[in-house]
């Protein structure tokens, strides 16, 4: 384990880098895995990087918590929405109903070649797989077991009525299948619908399926717009638009006084390696930035990975043009999010503002040192908020869904596309 100083030199000998003429493009186009150069080159230094600077990168497995990812579909061994829905049903009811999904479209070509798939699909072909891959979900919780099939009379020796399991078909581009959910009907059944993704393929689908969704832009003349059109596009699909919940993702640094927070984020600064931030962002946007001079603006252009992440730092705030320096700066600390740093008054002031003028519901916190940044914040900001009526005091009881939408609310309501789905004919040739 390298001591903090070491750790620093190290930081510091790549950011020093920066100031030099950019390495060429294999060096730092790189996403996590191989993507394709602006040079048609293959690219696929990250591990490189990553090695050469002692830095870790761990990815649990975290769809065992309340987070799957659809990229899994996108291959021959993936986990389907039959082997998906079963696990999520066992996870609400091991739960009580406590479980939530965040439903991504993967957007890495690594991660599709980890599954044996020759190269990621494109970027709006992914939001068609996901809206079949959705039906079948909707169809399995929601259609294959009617309310009062599980009987369990023990006299009768009958654990559930068999005229009321139904096996469900689909026949679609993607997915051909026939199969009964084996799994009784969970608390929530549906677990909680989450959706993070905001190009406006992505808003769409977010406004049809999800309950919350996560957001993410660098200022509130970026995220405000995007809330709004997630609500009018739900409105538009007749759904309650106030009763979508929207969380943008937000790294706060707090500390005693504000001298302290800034001096706090001074030293995450410090050891920041801006090199490594550039590298995130190529990724996560799909442009190589060693082709950009350090000092040039960032122009838009149509790429496949996120579109949601290069918009924000191009056409979705038309005042503020972005240089890559500028944006290897903002990354390096809080990714793609805002930084909000002072006081835990001077924070719970800003979160409040934030909410009051974008209309966001929430945030996702991210963090820059864990755990020191969500112990700062439960510990300094929480009881600020608590103090102006904008936080909790307790914990609401019932399920995930009840909790954000109050009592009898475990199940998805009447105006969501599962509702479709329930109590439908499945016999062979009905839909
Ligand atoms: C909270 C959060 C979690 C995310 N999780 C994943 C993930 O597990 N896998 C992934 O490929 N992208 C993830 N993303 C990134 C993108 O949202 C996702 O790749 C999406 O497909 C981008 O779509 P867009 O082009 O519509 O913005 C996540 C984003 C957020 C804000």
């Amino acid at each position: 384990m390298p001591t903090k100083t070491s750790q620093k030199k190290a930081i510091g000998r790549s950011v020093n880098a920066l100031q030099k003429p950019l390495q060429p493009s294999e060096e730092l186009a790189a996403v996590i895995g191989s993507r394709r150069s602006s040079r048609g080159q293959a690219v696929s230094k990250i591990w490189d990087y990553i090695r050469s600077h002692n830095l870790q990168n761990p990815e649990n497995h975290r769809e065992i918590l309340a987070d799957d990812k659809l990229r899994k579909v996108f291959g021959k061994d993936k986990v389907t929405p039959y082997t998906l829905a079963r696990r999520f049903s066992m996870l609400d009811h091991l739960t009580t109903g406590r479980i939530g999904w965040n439903i991504v479209t993967g957007y890495l070509n690594s991660a599709a070649k980890g599954m044996g798939v020759a190269r990621q699909q494109e970027h709006d072909t992914r939001y068609e797989i996901a809206e079949e891959y959705m039906q079948i979900m909707y169809k399995l919780w929601e259609g294959s077991w009617e309310d009062g099939a599980v009987v369990r009379d023990r006299a009768q020796r009958v654990f559930a009525r068999p005229e009321k399991v139904h096996r469900i078909r689909q026949h679609g581009a993607y997915f051909q299948l026939e199969a009964m959910h084996l799994c009784e009907p969970s608390p929530q059944r549906t677990p909680l619908l989450y959706q993070a993704g905001a190009s406006s393929r992505g808003r769409q689908f977010a406004a049809t399926h999800a309950e919350c969704v996560f957001i993410n832009g660098p200022s509130k003349q970026v995220i405000a717009p995007i809330v709004a059109d997630i609500r009018r596009r739900a409105a538009g699909a007749g759904r309650n638009p106030t009763e979508i919940l929207i969380f943008n993702m937000m790294t706060v640094v707090t500390a005693a006084t504000s001298e302290a927070a800034r001096a706090k984020l001074d030293d995450y600064r410090s050891y920041a390696s801006e090199e490594g931030a550039l590298v995130l962002m190529s990724g996560w946007t799909g442009v190589d930035f060693s082709t950009y001079g350090f000092d040039e603006p960032i122009r838009h252009s149509r790429q496949e990975a996120q579109t949601s992440a290069l918009e924000a730092f191009t056409i979705a705030d038309p005042d503020r043009v972005w240089t890559v320096r500028e944006i290897a700066k903002h990354a390096a600390i809080g990714g793609r999010g805002p930084v909000v740093v002072g006081s835990s008054e001077e924070i719970a002031e800003e979160l409040i503002a934030w909410v009051d003028e974008t209309d966001v519901d929430g945030f996702n916190l991210a963090y820059a040192v864990m755990p020191e940044t969500f112990a700062d914040f439960v510990d300094l900001v929480v009881p600020e908020l608590q103090k102006r009526g904008r936080y909790k005091l307790d914990y609401a009881p019932g399920t995930l869904r009840e909790k954000l939408y109050g009592p009898g609310r475990a199940r998805l309501g009447a105006d969501h596309p599962v509702a479709r789905f329930r109590g439908v004919d499945h016999r062979p040739g009905s839909r």
